[in-house]
């Protein structure tokens, strides 16, 4: 496909600053040994907010070809919200993307679909690429239901948005009994939910959107089982936790995307 792959690597609440920073050196030397094509496959990190400006020192210095950006954001510009960090700041510090939706995040955060939607929205108009992430709990794939589940949390979002914020979208498809488990979906499973979402934002807005829009899988990605998950057509690359945190096995999957 005319898509470029990314590898994008959620450190969820890992590293403080300076063990961000070291990793993205031994990661950068890794790659940069490998002469790793950069345009081939895109790399991002996903650190926590107390990172995210040393790593943009770092990549500004040293010129890294690795983005960046972050887990989660706050619905509103500026203001009395003590805690929350704005789309603004977050851009303002390079980032490219910011996580949205995570299933940590709806859980443990009250973030409903239209909570969900304004984050879309703040992304977007500050200018960087939403990353939103769906998939269902066991309960749903028991069920059978997992595809209608997926697809209708990617359709509660895109219903609010024109067709030039739509194109602007990312999709991570995580079934959340695959997160941190070690329970890798299988790559036909993983390939239904990205064709099945694909064809979703087909109808809604043509093919030029569906075509260009990346559509990640998540949930226990590792070297053992990133090649037979990319080998998909409509799989476009990876949302990684766990394996993310080792340099040696992330610079791995890089290569093998
Ligand atoms: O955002 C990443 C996903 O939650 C996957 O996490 O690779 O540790 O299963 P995991």
């Amino acid at each position: 496909s005319k898509r470029i792959p990314l590898v994008a690597g959620n450190w969820k609440m890992n590293f403080d600053h300076l063990e961000a920073t070291y990793f993205v050196q031994k990661l950068a030397w890794l790659l940069r040994d490998a002469h790793f094509d950069f345009r081939r496959v895109e790399v991002a990190l996903f650190p926590s907010f107390t990172s995210l400006r040393s790593v943009q020192v770092l990549v500004e210095a040293d010129k890294l070809k690795i983005n960046y950006g972050a887990q989660s954001v706050s619905v509103t510009n500026q203001g009395a919200f003590t805690g929350d960090i704005s789309a603004d700041m977050i851009a303002h510090l390079g980032c490219s993307y910011v996580i949205i939706g995570h299933s940590e995040r709806r859980k443990y955060h009250p973030e409903d679909d239209a909570n969900i939607v304004d984050q879309v929205r703040a992304v977007l108009a500050a200018g960087m690429q939403p990353i939103l992430c769906v998939g269902e709990s066991f309960e749903e794939r028991r069920q059978g239901i997992e595809l209608d589940f997926a697809v209708g949390q990617v359709h509660d979002v895109t219903r609010d948005l024109n067709e030039e914020e739509a194109a602007k979208l990312i999709i991570a498809y995580e079934p959340v009994w695959a997160i941190g488990t070690g329970m890798v979906a299988t790559p036909e499973s993983a390939q239904d939910a990205a064709q099945a979402i694909r064809a979703d934002m087909k109808a809604t807005f043509g093919a030029d959107v569906a075509d260009a829009v990346r559509i990640l899988y998540g949930g226990s990605v590792t070297s053992k089982n990133a090649v037979e998950l990319i080998e998909e057509p409509d799989v476009d690359g990876f949302l990684i936790g766990g394996a993310s945190l080792d340099a040696d096995e992330l610079a791995r999957i890089c290569r093998l995307t």
